[in-house]
């Protein structure tokens, strides 16, 4: 069992079995894959999530976060670049692991990244929802707040749930729905498409911040960093707790690394598509979590749409409500559009190793996408957006993608000692500094998530484990192929 949680596949096998795959074509460019990345990241996190962590954690502070998350994920990203252009194959760190770390590591990855991918559609999906019925609200449409509102929430006892009365929050199942057929489909997400939603939600960002800084009321940053009400209540555990709840707006820099096989250039363009990506929103969040602060008294953010209610709130604005809510909305749109095509493709990878059942990577003969894993993804997704609140969800995902950040940054260090012999095209500068500072902002991010999120982490990898003995031990491609090498070295 210990040696075959150890078993490696090689690099070689692996790009063996991506060039014999279906070629996809190899059309992105630095720019493209940069905008692919923050077609990914900018969404929910900077739209919705902005208003609790300001609220219930960090106040004015916020901001102080977004630089703490945004420099775990600049170091966990120059661990993946590294990772990436050594291995530029799709499955992302899930590939990168099973090729360098064994199969156990590979395995707690892939399930991590479930966790990131699939749980984000579902997040995104009620971000999305809170957006989409204020939108509709401002032209007079109104749905009802019990099909409109997650019937679960997080008691005061944040272990147990709660009903909330509502009955389903139909929007948020149906955008996923909509999102997954597309995808089932194969209308693909063409960089062009891509690259009209970026340009669309960073205008509305840009718009916020130009037209936003003139109503900003200095005294809603005192005191700035307000005292401390308890763990993660303001002062500075506060901004450490919230920093772990917004590092959700910085996910999705690492689904740049599943599209590696329809890169130009991977080697070299990777890293700059994931660098660039980061800093790029960094600066962003960072002004518009300064200016959004400045506008509205933290302690009014708790609300869906935050953004929304600071535009709300001054008449000199409301103009600019619409232009927000809509750019919003698309931007949330592509976020769900790449965690369901990046989902898509790590089922696919895990079920061509054999670690999870064949039709989790059926490819459909028409549509030539990952069909089922698609399937899957969408139905999933949708049952557990309509349930749950952002909140609950958001710090789900947010604590497994960590774990897997962390395992990255780990892995990237191990390797430089154990396979100093392996081709890096690029190179994480200051390894010990760089990879062991991501592992500690990263795990110190992890460490600020509540028990409860804490508490469903371990049931999440508890379950992993039992999938993983009852079938993925077993089915093994690795296994299968060390077990039929050995029965032809055995004399006859
Ligand atoms: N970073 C993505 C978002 O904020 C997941 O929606």
């Amino acid at each position: 069992m210990a040696s075959q949680l150890l078993a490696t596949k090689s690099i070689v096998e692996l790009h063996e079995q991506e060039s014999s795959g279906n070629q996809l074509r190899r059309a992105l460019t630095a720019t493209q894959l940069t905008l692919l990345g923050i077609g990914g990241i900018i969404g929910t996190g900077i739209f919705v999530l902005t208003g609790t962590a300001a609220a219930e954690h960090a106040g004015p502070a916020l901001a102080l976060s977004f630089i703490v998350a945004g420099l775990g994920c600049t170091f966990a990203g120059l661990c993946y670049a590294e990772f990436a252009a050594m291995i530029p194959v799709s499955g992302s760190a899930y590939s990168y692991s099973y090729a360098t770390l064994g199969e156990g590591i590979a395995w707690f990855i892939g399930w991590n990244l479930i966790l990131e991918y699939l749980f984000a559609v579902a997040t995104v999906s009620v971000g999305w929802s809170g957006y989409a019925i204020s939108f509709l609200e401002q032209v007079h449409i109104h749905i009802p707040a019990a099909l409109s509102n997650a019937p679960l929430d997080q008691g005061a006892d944040p272990l147990h749930l709660v009903r909330t009365g509502a009955i389903l929050n139909l929007p948020a199942m149906a955008i996923v729905a909509a999102i997954a057929t597309i995808c089932y489909i194969g209308i693909k997400q063409s960089a062009a498409f891509n690259s009209v939603i970026v340009t669309i939600k960073v205008t509305v960002i840009v718009l916020f911040i130009l037209f936003g800084v003139s109503f900003i009321n200095t005294g809603n940053w005192h005191p700035f960093i307000p005292p401390n009400a308890g763990h993660g209540v303001y002062g500075w555990s506060g901004i450490m707790a919230a920093s772990g709840v917004i590092f959700f707006a910085y996910i999705g820099f690492d689904a740049i690394s599943t599209a590696a096989q329809e890169a130009k250039n991977p080697q070299r363009d990777m890293p700059i598509g994931i660098l660039a990506s980061l800093v790029i929103c960094t600066v962003l969040y960072v002004i518009v979590s300064t200016i959004l602060t400045g506008m509205v008294s933290y302690k009014e953010l708790d609300v869906a749409a935050p953004v929304a209610l600071a535009l709300d709130k001054y008449p000199g604005l409301h103009w600019l409500g619409i232009p927000v809510k809509l750019g919003a909305v698309a931007g949330m749109t592509s976020v769900m559009l790449v965690m369901t095509i990046a989902q898509a493709r790590i089922f696919f990878a895990m079920a061509r190793d054999g670690l999870l059942p064949p039709f989790f990577g059926r490819v459909h003969p028409r549509f030539r996408t990952p069909s089922t894993g698609t399937a899957i993804t969408g139905v999933t997704a949708a049952i557990i957006g309509g349930l749950f609140p952002v909140k609950v969800l958001g710090e789900l995902v947010s604590i497994g993608t960590l774990a897997a950040f962390v395992t990255v940054c780990l892995g990237v260090l191990i390797l430089r000692r154990t396979r100093p012999d392996l081709p890096r095209p690029f190179r994480a500068p200051w390894p010990w500094f760089t990879c062991s500072a991501g592992a500690i902002v990263c795990g110190a991010m992890m460490y600020s998530l509540g028990a409860a999120t804490w508490w469903r982490l371990a049931i999440w990898t508890a379950v992993g484990v039992v999938v993983y003995a009852v079938y993925g031990y077993q089915h093994s491609c690795v296994r299968k192929a060390a077990n039929g090498a050995a029965s032809a070295a055995r004399p006859a």
